[in-house]
C-alpha cells in the first residue's frame, strides 16, 4: 500500500472536521423571538405548538381539503394566498415543510415580501407570472423570470420576492416551503403599516422623499 494514501485520508478527515466545527451554530429560530423565562407558567413550546399524544392522532391530522378552491382576488392587490401551514394542517408540526396556493388576477401582484424561516419553490399551474427576488447587500441583484404553466422557480430563504400576473387570464401557482411555518414579512405593510406607525421622520430620511409621500403611504397601509 502506498504510504501517502492514509496521510491523505487523515488530511481530508481533519479538513472535514474543521469545516463542520467552523459552521456550527444555533439552529434557525422557528419564531420571531423566544424570550427566556424561568418558570413554565405562561410558557409556549419553542415553535408555538405542542405535540399531540401519538395515541390519539388520526389520519385527519395529516389531511387538508380545499386547495381546489380559488382564493378571492377581489382586493387592492388582485391576489390571494392560501397557506397550508402548521396552523391549517397540524400534522406538519416540526416536519420542515408546508404548502400554498397563490391566485393572482390579471395585473395583480403578490407584493414584495420575504419568508424569514423558509425557502419557497413555486410552480405555475395556470397563466403567466413575472417573478423575481433580490439578493442581499451590497449587490442587491435582481433575478427575474417569466413563468408559464409547468414552470418552476425558487425563492431562497429570507430574500425579498414577488409574483406579478402579466397574462390576460387568472394565474394559479402552487408553492412548497422548507418550513412548517415559513413566516411572512410583506415589505410595504411592515414599513408603512406597522403598529404603531414608524415615525414619518425616520421614513422620510430613509426613503429620501417628501414627508407628504410618507404620510400618504402610511394612510394606504394603515
Ligand atoms: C407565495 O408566494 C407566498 O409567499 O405566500
Ligand atoms: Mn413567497
Amino acid at each position: 500500500m502506498e504510504k501517502g494514501v492514509p496521510m491523505c485520508l487523515v488530511t481530508v478527515l481533519l479538513f472535514a472536521l474543521t469545516c463542520s466545527l467552523a459552521s456550527a451554530s444555533d439552529p434557525s429560530p422557528l419564531q420571531d423571538f423566544c424570550v427566556a423565562i424561568n418558570s413554565s407558567t405562561s410558557a409556549v413550546f419553542v415553535n408555538g405548538k405542542f405535540c399531540k399524544d401519538p395515541k390519539i392522532v388520526t389520519a385527519d391530522d395529516f389531511f387538508f381539503s380545499g386547495l381546489q378552491i380559488p382564493g378571492n382576488t377581489a382586493n387592492r392587490l388582485g391576489s390571494n394566498v392560501t397557506r397550508v401551514n402548521v396552523d391549517l394542517l397540524p400534522g406538519l408540526n416540526t416536519l420542515g415543510i408546508s404548502f400554498a396556493r397563490v391566485d393572482i388576477a390579471p395585473y395583480g401582484v403578490n407584493p414584495p415580501h420575504l419568508h424569514p424561516l423558509g425557502t419557497e419553490i413555486t410552480m405555475v399551474a395556470e397563466g403567466t407570472l413575472y417573478v423575481g427576488f433580490v439578493t442581499s447587500d451590497p449587490d442587491n441583484r435582481l433575478f427575474t423570470k417569466v413563468l408559464n404553466k409547468g414552470d418552476v422557480f425558487v425563492f431562497p430563504i429570507g430574500h425579498i420576492h414577488f409574483q406579478f400576473n402579466v397574462g390576460k387570464t387568472n394565474a394559479v401557482a402552487f408553492a412548497g416551503f422548507s418550513s412548517h411555518n415559513p413566516g411572512l414579512i410583506t415589505i410595504a405593510d411592515a414599513v408603512f403599516g406597522s403598529n404603531p406607525p414608524i415615525n414619518p421622520d425616520v421614513l422620510t430620511k430613509a426613503f429620501q422623499v417628501d414627508k407628504n409621500v410618507i404620510n400618504y403611504l402610511e394612510q394606504q397601509f394603515k
